[in-house]
């Protein structure tokens, strides 16, 4: 079963971040907010064509030296781990292992190449769930990649409820992809979470989005006020 002992700095691209949270043209009008986006791309690309994105990660801290030798560092493990349990992946829109790891790393390469001018325009912040320091309601959109639910097993259920609620006071809107854990089952943390946020009075739904590559990870949690 695929595992990791740590969440891991990982990046994936704009293309993907536009399939697994349904992004529409509406929805990269205003001010977005990556939540642990890491080394992906999506910020960078975002940017490109106009959008308005903050990314915060505590890996941010780091010098991009420091992120390229953790990348690299990361990258056999991430590559092994995958070879081992191929089975656990749905082999379409990337084909094979290698392609997967060229792939990951252009994703990562267009991060780094973006790093040095984002932290200076305030673009990669070093912040980390579960506690922000921006106004309520601040961001119209949180997308939350690859951390809550897939690391159910690192991080515990206060972590996820406290992070969710914390999103939620800072967004509008909030999206979080993907709904499974390492190793492919369901979140532990998924059904807790979906009732604690109806009882704090938010609209919650599982959509299906256009975007497998985890097998079965194909729906993502879409959180909004009820008055959004
Ligand atoms: C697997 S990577 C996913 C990167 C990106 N979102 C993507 O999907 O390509 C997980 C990221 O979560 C970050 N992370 C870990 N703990 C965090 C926290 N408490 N708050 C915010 N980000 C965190 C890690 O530094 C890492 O960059």
């Amino acid at each position: 079963m695929f595992y990791l002992d740590q969440v891991v700095p990982w990046g994936r691209s704009f293309d993907e971040y536009a399939a697994m949270f349904s992004l529409a043209d509406a929805d990269m009008t205003g001010r977005i907010l990556g939540c642990g986006d890491g080394p992906a791309g999506f910020n960078a690309e975002a940017t490109r064509i106009g959008a308005k994105v903050m990314s915060f990660d505590p890996i941010y801290r780091c010098s991009k030296a420091d992120i390229e030798a953790r990348i690299a560092a990361t990258y056999e493990k991430v590559i092994t781990q995958t070879r081992q349990n191929q089975h656990e992946f749905v082999w379409e829109a990337i084909t094979s292992v290698e392609e997967l790891g060229r792939v990951r790393m252009a994703a990562m390469r267009t991060f780094l190449d973006d790093y040095p001018v984002g932290l200076i325009e305030g673009r990669y912040l070093n912040l980390e769930l579960p506690s922000l320091p921006f106004p309520d309601g601040d961001f119209d959109l949180a997308l939350c990649s690859h951390l809550l639910f897939l690391y159910s097993q690192q991080l515990d259920e206060g972590f996820h409820y406290a992070s969710l609620l914390e999103l939620c006071r800072v967004a509008k809107e909030v999206r979080v992809f993907p709904l499974l854990a390492l190793g492919g089952a369901l979140s532990p943390h998924l059904q807790g979470s979906v009732e604690m946020l109806r009882a704090a009075g938010y609209q919650v739904s599982i959509e299906r989005v256009r975007y497998e590559f985890q097998r079965g990870a194909c729906e993502m949690l879409r959180i909004q006020r009820d008055d959004g």
